[in-house]
């Protein structure tokens, strides 16, 4: 895993651009990318934007399959995560949104919308590079503690936790959908790269327990150290609970410059 500590958010969003700039560069006019809500990559995807409008990326011709939906929510809901990826990801980077897959949470079948969205992964030829966020109880996607670490995409009911989390979106807590349906850990370890972004300290604890903690269904982000390409890109204080930052900060400033990917088309 590679661990990469940055003095600040922009700074953490201008290299994981640049990582998934690269990413898609290597992987040819046609990229698939996935992707997160949630804040934490809002930057990274407007830092992605500055690339595209000022010519240097071409996402023209890039899918993007999301990782999560609510199940629950009425179509159109502007908290559906179908809303949200279409506000904050299709818009902005001027995708086409025919290309653009969220999970069917609204589908009557919702085994069948599994299914399918595993299928369609499949038919694109896989996912070039995952964002990721991770959740406060170290989830990614919505694969909460003790998920199968070989899971694919199914129906998960919500941690409090998570609903907690999520309240602020809605008008009450109430209104947090009590499921969703996700990309599982397996389908999410699939992908050809993974790039983990995270700021705050509220994220610190998580990151420590997913660099550094033992791999565990307990904290499903631990999933990464089993990945071949796994970046973790977070701003000193996610990094806060790391027991060896001064080796990750050497590091990254030790790399050959070919393996480096700030500044990459910028
Ligand atoms: C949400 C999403 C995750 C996201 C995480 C963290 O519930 N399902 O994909 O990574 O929680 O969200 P945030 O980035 O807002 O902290």
């Amino acid at each position: 895993m590679e661990v990469i500590i940055c003095a600040d958010a922009t700074e953490a969003a201008r290299l994981a651009a640049g990582k998934v700039a690269r990413v898609c560069r290597d992987a040819g006019p046609e990229p698939v990318l996935g992707v997160a809500t949630g804040s934490s990559p809002l930057k990274l995807y407007a830092e992605l934007t500055r690339l595209v409008e000022a010519g240097v990326l071409d996402l023209s011709r890039a899918s993007a399959f999301a990782l999560d939906e609510y199940v629950g929510l009425p179509p159109g809901h502007p908290e559906s995560y179908a809303e949200v990826i279409r506000r904050t990801v299709t818009e902005p980077l001027g995708l086409d949104q025919s290309r653009v897959h969220t999970p069917d949470g609204f589908a009557t079948d919702i085994h069948a919308a599994a299914s399918a969205y595993e299928a369609a992964i499949r038919a694109a030829g896989g996912i070039d590079i995952q964002i990721l966020g991770i959740g406060a109880n170290g989830h990614i996607g919505f694969n909460e503690p003790t998920s199968s670490l070989a899971s694919r995409t199914r129906i998960k009911s919500l941690a409090p936790r998570t609903r907690a989390d999520n309240a602020r979106f809605f008008g009450s807590p109430d209104e947090v959908p009590l499921h969703c349906l996700t990309q599982g850990l397996g389908t999410i370890m699939d992908a050809h790269a993974l790039l983990l972004i995270a700021q705050g300290e509220a994220k610190a604890a998580a990151i420590a327990a997913v660099v550094e903690g033992p791999l565990t269904a307990l904290v499903p982000g631990s999933v990464l150290q089993a990945h071949q390409h796994a970046t973790v890109i977070i701003d000193e204080a996610a990094a806060s609970e790391l027991r060896l930052a001064d080796y990750y900060r050497w590091t990254y400033a030790n790399k050959p410059a070919w393996q480096r990917f700030d500044g990459e088309l910028a």
